[in-house]
């Protein structure tokens, strides 16, 4: 096993605000990330894991987009509510969240 069981990388890139993709920041990428420190404090992962901001992961559209590696899952996070569930159901239990989980796009499925 590696350094980590779980990496976690939160999108926080920014653009303008005319930018034809987008950005997570502007969708609230920041303040979910806060929420989602403060659920992983609230039900403990039993495995090392670590979070991070990220720059843009190539999901802009979907964002605020969250990544788990080495899972290599992505997920659209627009909640608190959100948040608790990919800490309780993925990191905690193992399980995917797949209705929160964007699919990849095909050329790379
Ligand atoms: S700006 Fe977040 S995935 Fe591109």
């Amino acid at each position: 096993m590696g350094r980590y069981r779980y990496h976690i990388f939160a999108c926080t890139n920014q653009r303008e605000p005319d930018h034809r993709r987008g950005s997570c920041t502007a969708r609230g990428s920041e303040e979910i990330l806060k929420a989602f420190r403060e659920e992983l404090k609230q039900h403990p992962v039993p495995q090392p894991f670590r979070i991070n901001k990220s720059g843009c992961l190539d999901a802009c559209e979907d964002g605020p987009v969250f990544a788990v590696y080495p899972d290599g899952i992505y997920y659209r996070v627009c909640s608190r509510e959100d948040a608790r569930r990919i800490v309780t159901e993925h990191l905690v239990e193992g399980r995917i969240v797949t209705d929160l989980q964007i699919l990849p796009p095909p050329e790379l499925s």
